[in-house]
């Protein structure tokens, strides 16, 4: 995709963004994306899974509150947990736009008092994304505490690559405003879902990864993860044969029976 065609298309998803309205999969230029069913609600996620190349999430301090050897899990709550539900989701990719499978996530957040435990591990989680870097992570909001806007810290970590260490925060906080750490670029996507919260983030690392192919030779080939696959293409996946309906670069999840958008059947 060249840099015309990712400004085309971010200007259409931001478009459709500001008017409410879901792009159509065309304009868009890629699939209907797994986000798209990856947070409820009544109205349409839109956040694409591919940044379009912006630059990776940037770092922020990592505090005087982390501790290492956190538990791996992707609940920090029981059932008598107090504090409002919030679950966040998002996908870790690197710079090519790719899923990072296997990055690690490492949460640590104050309790609905705004404190943290310094002497256990509630309210500190470990979790790894699955194939298509997704990840979720069942929690509170966290409470408030004296200088801080309201936020989350996590550590982010492709495999064998550096650590990321940042913060998410939560939009239409008031301290926001006065926090000289908050930063608008680490802002949540956040909507209530009942008495819950949904909050989503996309982590990008900079982290390099396999070049995708400019075009696919006629005849069907095989199906292949990272591969640029033009309107026409054909391939060969699971012994049968696919048609490509629109312009893409393959990612896992995205196997022609899976895709329709995409794929059809030959
Ligand atoms: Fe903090």
């Amino acid at each position: 995709m060249d840099e015309e065609n990712k400004l085309s298309r971010k200007t259409v998803l931001k478009a459709a963004l500001a008017a409410g309205v879901a792009a159509p999969v065309a304009l868009i230029g890629g699939p209907a994306l797994a986000r798209a069913n990856a947070v409820g609600g009544t109205a349409p996620e839109l956040t694409p899974a591919c940044h379009d190349g912006d630059e990776p999430t940037i770092e922020q301090t990592e505090g005087p509150y982390f501790k290492p050897n956190s538990p791996e899990r992707t609940s920090l709550v029981t059932p008598g947990t107090p504090g409002t539900r919030l679950t966040v989701t998002g996908y870790v990719f690197g710079r090519a736009c790719l899923p990072v499978n296997r990055a690690l996530l490492d949460f640590w957040q104050a309790d609905v008092n705004g404190a943290y435990d310094n002497t256990g591990y509630t309210f500190r989680g470990h979790q790894y994304t699955d194939a298509q870097g997704a990840f979720t992570l069942s929690t509170i909001v966290p409470g408030l505490y004296p200088g801080r806007t309201r936020h989350i810290h996590v550590k982010v970590q492709a495999p064998g690559r550096p650590v990321l260490t940042t913060q998410l925060y939560f939009p239409g906080e008031p301290r926001n405003n006065t926090d000289s750490i908050f930063d608008a670029r680490l802002l949540m996507t956040v909507r209530d879902n009942g008495s819950a919260k949904e909050g989503a983030f996309d982590f990008v690392l900079d982290v390099p990864q396999a070049p995708t192919s400019a075009s696919t030779p006629p005849g069907g080939t095989s199906w292949a993860v990272g591969t640029a696959y033009a309107a026409g293409a054909r391939v060969t996946y699971g012994g049968r044969g696919y048609g490509c309906l629109q312009a893409h670069t393959a990612q896992p999840g995205w196997e022609p029976p899976a895709v329709p958008a995409l794929w059809r059947g030959e």
